[in-house]
């Protein structure tokens, strides 16, 4: 999608958030804290065009898979169309349905969650009803990966990922426009 393109999403639809694409050094800074190597389950919230996605797709081994979960419908369409890989699986709906949709493929827990989605534009029990849900699905040891704008405060998530998961690290990053704030929730 052009860059142009997606500006007049960006500008349309409030829960995009973000006015630019995640830069590839943010994607690799959150994407190395996943082991790729072996088979794994990635659900990730808010895909939009993809960045992460195709980096997951290129890094994953054959018989791993990508859940992607995408409430904008333009950036489902742009996605179906353009990424065809047998091992994404595209979904239009919110990531407050995540135990559904992981139940849908026969699955009890999966490996990792990433997520770009705007924790601080949900409301309070929102927010930590996704933390909750998503933490329900993540197996011992899994994962949940976010990147937010840095001036995300604590109350938005933070809080929320130290009640439901054992360990909650974060960090800022530098190298994206604007700047991120990265959390890695350890089940
Ligand atoms: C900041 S953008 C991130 C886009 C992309 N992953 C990137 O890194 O550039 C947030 C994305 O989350 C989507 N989104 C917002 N709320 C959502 C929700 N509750 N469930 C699923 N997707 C959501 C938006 O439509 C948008 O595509």
């Amino acid at each position: 999608m052009s860059t142009i393109e997606y500006v007049k999403n960006f500008i349309k639809d409030p829960n995009i958030a973000s006015i630019t694409p995640t830069s590839q050094r943010g994607v690799r800074e959150v994407c190395s804290k996943m082991d790729l190597s072996k088979k794994v389950v990635i659900v990730e919230y808010g895909p939009a065009t993809g960045v992460f996605t195709n980096y997951l797709l290129e890094h994953i081994t054959p018989d791993s898979m990508v859940i992607a979960i995408e409430l904008n419908e333009n950036f489902v369409d742009y996605l179906k169309k353009n990424v065809k890989d047998s091992r994404l699986k595209v979904h239009h709906d919110s990531a407050e349905n995540i135990i559904d949709i992981v139940r849908s493929y026969g699955l009890k827990k999966v490996d990792y969650v990433i997520s770009g989605i705007p924790f601080s534009l949900m409301d309070e029990d929102t927010r930590e009803d996704v933390v909750k849900r998503t933490s329900h699905v993540i197996r011992k040891d899994g994962k949940f990966l976010l990147y937010q704008t840095f001036f995300q405060k604590d109350e938005h998530l933070k809080v929320h990922l130290e009640d439901y998961f054992s360990k909650a690290n974060d960090q800022y990053f530098m190298r994206n426009i604007p700047p991120l704030r990265l959390y890695e929730a350890i089940k």
